[in-house]
């Protein structure tokens, strides 16, 4: 399965299986789960027809927590709702952001939600986004990542596999 995945749903089996991040089966994860002290009772609360944690109750389980895990909202978004100022160096720091960075990194979520050549590397030991619903328009683009809250993230672009 590719790095980047393109749908929230899709983020946890390839967090599981993926060689780069857990590098673990889904069949181990659930085994482990079962074993577990609490995680049993847990799921039994929440789904109480539930006698084993299987696949679907497991997907079902993160998807609906993911999306309540809200990441602070940037000082940058904050001040494109109006709810707060920037100092001097943050604005300073938009306006080239606007200047430079804008036209792939745009929007609330600063990406484009489209693909390019950031121009860092000639050699490229993989094609981009293997798998992407669509079409690559050139060798060696890659989605354009959301920067939201990039500071808080350790892995960025792409690493030769
Ligand atoms: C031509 C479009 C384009 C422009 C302009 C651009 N980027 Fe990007 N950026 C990309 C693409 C495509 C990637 C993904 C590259 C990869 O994965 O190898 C990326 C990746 C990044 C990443 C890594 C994010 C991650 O989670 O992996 C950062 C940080 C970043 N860009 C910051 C900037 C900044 C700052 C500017 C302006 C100075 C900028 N970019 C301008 C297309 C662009």
């Amino acid at each position: 399965m590719g790095r980047r995945v393109i749908h929230l749903d899709f983020a946890p089996p390839n967090a599981i299986e993926n060689p780069l991040e857990m590098d673990e089966t889904l069949e181990a994860v659930l085994r482990k789960l079962n074993r577990h002290g609490s995680y049993p009772g847990l799921f039994k609360k929440a789904f109480p027809e539930l006698d084993t944690i299987t696949t679907p109750y497991l997907l079902y389980a993160l998807s609906n927590t993911r999306p309540c895990w809200f990441p602070p909202v940037p000082p940058t978004i904050r001040y494109q709702l109006g709810k707060g100022s920037l100092t001097e160096e943050e604005r300073q720091g938009l306006d080239l952001f606007k200047a430079k960075c804008a036209t792939c990194h745009s929007g609330a979520l600063f990406t484009n939600q489209d693909y390019a050549n950031n121009g860092l590397d000639t050699v490229f030991p993989d094609r981009a986004a293997p798998g992407s619903p669509k079409a690559m328009p050139t060798w060696a683009n890659s989605k354009v990542p959301s920067l939201r809250n990039v500071a808080h993230r350790t892995l960025y672009a792409r690493r030769p596999v």
